[in-house]
């Protein structure tokens, strides 16, 4: 039987390198991974994967990865949490040019189906207000008031998703998550996001024997978060649906910013004093996966508990730290 040819664009990264993994337990498929970054970045190389380094933000190069291709999952994107998104807008939105491209590519190569991720960022603004937010269900992200720069880019691409479906009968598919945790991700340097930032600042504070952390805002902003297998395990339920529409996939358990900061400290058996920074980048007040449509449509719905999901993640986030700073790796 011909094995199906899939490309993971951005597989270098955290989403794209769990799921590359996830596609190549079955035999039967046959994976690109393309990605901009180093190979020595990478979070995962596999070994039985097709590896390429390029710039999809080029056409040439988005041609070629589409090449052949049976299934494009596009991940790639120049993003990252608040921190980054904040001070980014404009390379935020230059990465329409990698979903653009990937499109008109896949379009001339024939793909069979297409995977775009987007964000909980697409919904308005309007609807995530206050920190005991009513969950967004999908109708929410119009009329259209969505994060600046990055929430924009990707509503504009979920957009083109549709018009090329509607119009050219390229089979797409649009999932929008909810903030994503776990191994294999960035934990530092700036694109980080809260659960990263957390384990990453409560070791630090244990390592050095301070006794507190900085906390972004009031620290009673509220969020939802999603463990990694969650998340790979939405996209292929997602991709191997009839879902046409742009899709919530999130956790629904909804905490505060101080709550995630305790669970972390839990976990590590300290406690911290909170010093809060209210001038650092926030986004909105609260935001929340109202689950109704996924429950409906594929009978699941994510449900990996925060507290098991930050447990791998501190874990991983540990150790990483401990040989990045060359600290004993079971003291
Ligand atoms: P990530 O930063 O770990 O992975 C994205 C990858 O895309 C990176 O490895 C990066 O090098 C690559 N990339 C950037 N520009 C590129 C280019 N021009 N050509 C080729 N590769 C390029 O991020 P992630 O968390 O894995 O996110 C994956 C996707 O999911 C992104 O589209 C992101 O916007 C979306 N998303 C993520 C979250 C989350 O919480 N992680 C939430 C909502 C949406
Ligand atoms: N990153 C970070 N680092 N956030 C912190 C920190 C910290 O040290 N301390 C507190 N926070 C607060 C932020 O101020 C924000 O209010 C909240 O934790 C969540 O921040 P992030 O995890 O950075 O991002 P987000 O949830 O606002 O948005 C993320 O999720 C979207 C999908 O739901 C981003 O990753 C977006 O790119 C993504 O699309």
């Amino acid at each position: 039987m011909k094995k199906r040819k899939i490309l993971v664009a951005g597989g270098g990264g955290f989403i794209g390198g769990h799921l590359a993994k996830r596609l190549l337990e079955d035999p039967q498929n046959d994976v690109r991974v393309v990605d901009i970054k180093p190979m020595s970045e990478w979070y995962f190389v596999h070994d039985s994967s097709e590896n390429r380094v390029g710039d999809l933000s080029d056409m040439g190069i988005a041609d070629s990865a589409c090449d052949g291709v049976d299934d494009v999952y596009n991940l790639a994107a120049d993003m990252g949490g608040m921190g980054f998104i904040e001070n980014n807008k404009a390379l935020c939105m230059l990465t329409v040019l990698i979903n653009t491209n990937l499109l008109v590519a896949s379009r001339i190569h024939h793909v069979k189906r297409y995977f775009f991720a987007s964000s909980a960022c697409v919904y308005n603004a309007d609807k995530q207000r206050d920190p005991n937010v009513t969950a967004l269900k999908e109708e929410d992200a119009y009329p259209a008031m969505p994060e600046d720069g990055y929430g924009w880019e990707k509503l504009f691409s979920e957009r083109m998703c549709r018009h090329f479906r509607e119009d050219f009968g390229l089979c797409t598919r649009v999932a929008r998550f909810h903030n994503v945790y776990g191994p294999h991700g960035t934990w530092e340097g700036g694109r980080e996001k809260a659960p990263a930032a957390m384990c990453r600042k409560v070791i630090a504070a244990k390592t050095s024997g301070e006794l507190s952390i900085e906390i972004w805002g009031d620290g009673k902003q509220t969020r939802s978060f999603m463990y990694i297998d969650d998340c790979i395990n939405g996209i292929c339920r997602i991709m191997d649906s009839e879902i046409v529409d742009p899709i919530n996939l999130g956790s629904d358990e909804l905490v505060t910013i101080n709550q995630l900061a305790e669970i972390v400290e839990k976990i590590a058996g300290i406690q911290l004093e909170k010093k809060y920074n209210l001038s650092a980048p926030k986004g909105v007040n609260g935001r929340n996966s109202d689950n109704t449509r996924i429950q409906r449509s594929l009978g699941w719905a994510p449900s990996i508990p925060l507290a098991e999901g930050m447990g791998k993640t501190y874990d991983w986030i540990l150790k990483e730290y401990r040989t990045k700073y060359l600290l004993p790796l079971h003291a």
